[in-house]
């Protein structure tokens, strides 16, 4: 039996073992050209996270076509060229062990905007100016997302078809470029939530109504795409596990949810909330320590079907709590892998493993250790 802190044991998963418990989680950089290529930011950024010592590192989210982009400086997955563009991303991931993941997006009703630190605001003729053009953005009905925002067109049943096949399509380029784990993300507001929900979802066709309805077009993804990723390689769902809005998205349907996406081949639910209803993104909300932890460890316990858990969770202890108490069977990392891209490794050390810097890149680990030897040694 190993004696290893539970977060530093590994979990396999259809034909990936993942090394340890610790993700970093997907997170859009909005620095890429208008081709959906990535660039020297993006392999310094990705190299490091990977360097990192994280068991899973995820890419930012993939557009799965040009109109599914939040901005105009987001990676894509929608054409062949981006194939080879990512592998050295992919190869930098995996260089130290990490299993490379990456996650597919279509922004939906949330597209057509700034960049967070640009205002985030729909895009305009100002920014047109700029050369950035808006774009007539798709959801599931022609709801915006916020007031003032760009009115979506409600897709028609030609256009969940196209959609359909380009996740799926996305999900054979991401395959073709190497990852080995990648998730759906169905979360945040994005095109896949607006359906999910019944504050973004006032369809009277069979892709709306009641629950049924609603998680028909999240199924139809996940089908299309399960069948275009390689059996062997791991599928996970991202879900906005409640709306925390009057009249939204609940926990208990998440929970039903998990269950029939397990059936149809799903091995993670990754568990996050919001992004629909009222804009969070720029506001200042108080959250307390791994404020979604519940939410995974509901799913999991409730719908049999492990579980990733996300959302300010940045101290070892607490990470280790989590999946040593089977409330998870993963934690992500996000902004505190910005803050920090060694975070796994320094986990690592501060829950007593990897005591000597084994698993720090031996250039560095070698002098690191004498470091911390030296700082015990007798004084001349
Ligand atoms: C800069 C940034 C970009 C993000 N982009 C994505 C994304 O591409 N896909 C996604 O599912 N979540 C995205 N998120 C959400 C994070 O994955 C994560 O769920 C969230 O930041 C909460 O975790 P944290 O408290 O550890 O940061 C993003 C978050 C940040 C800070």
């Amino acid at each position: 039996m190993s004696d290893a802190p539970t977060l530093f044991t590994s979990l396999a998963l259809r034909g990936v073992t993942v090394p340890n418990r610790v993700v970093v989680s997907p997170m859009q950089q909005y620095v890429a050209g208008d081709d959906g290529l990535p660039n020297d930011f993006h392999l310094q950024h990705y190299g490091r996270l990977g360097i990192g010592g994280a068991g899973l590192v995820f890419t930012e989210a993939l557009a799965v076509t040009p109109e599914g982009r939040v901005t105009h400086h987001d990676l894509g997955i929608w054409s062949e060229d981006q194939i080879e563009a990512l592998k050295p991303i992919v190869a930098a991931i995996a260089a130290r062990g990490g299993v490379p993941a990456t996650q597919l997006i279509h922004a939906g009703r949330k597209g057509s905007v700034g960049r967070p630190w640009e205002g985030y605001n729909p895009l305009d003729e100002a920014s047109a100016a700029r050369g950035e053009v808006p774009w007539q953005t798709l959801a599931a009905s022609a709801l915006p997302a916020n007031p003032g925002w760009h009115v979506p067109q409600a897709l028609d049943e030609a256009g969940i078809a196209r959609l359909i096949s380009a996740y799926a399509e996305g999900a054979r380029r991401a395959a073709a470029a190497g990852f080995r784990v990648l998730d759906i993300h169905a979360a945040h507001g994005y095109l896949i939530h607006s359906f999910l929900s019944p504050l973004g979802n006032r369809r009277e066709d069979r892709w709306g109504g009641d629950f049924e309805g609603r998680i028909r077009f999240l199924l139809a993804v996940s089908e299309a795409v399960r069948a275009a990723w390689p059996a062997e390689l791991p599928l996970f769902v991202r879900l906005s596990c409640v709306d925390d809005q009057p009249g939204g998205w609940t926990l208990d349907e998440s929970v039903e949810l998990s269950r029939r996406l397990k059936e149809i081949g799903v091995d993670v639910i990754d568990c996050s909330s919001g992004g629909l209803g009222e804009r969070t993104t720029t506001k200042l909300i108080r959250r307390p320590e791994g404020y979604q932890v519940p939410y995974a460890e509901r799913i999991r316990a409730e719908a049999q079907v492990p579980t990733m858990a996300v959302g300010l969770i940045t101290t070892p202890a607490f990470a280790e709590e989590v999946v040593a108490e089977g409330r998870a069977d993963l934690v992500a990392i996000g902004r505190e892998a910005l803050m920090n891209p060694h975070w796994p490794l320094q986990a690592a050390r501060a829950l007593g493993h990897d005591p000597n810097f084994g698993a720090w890149p031996p250039s560095w680990g070698w002098w690191l250790e004498k470091r911390a030897r030296s700082a015990s040694a007798p004084a001349q």
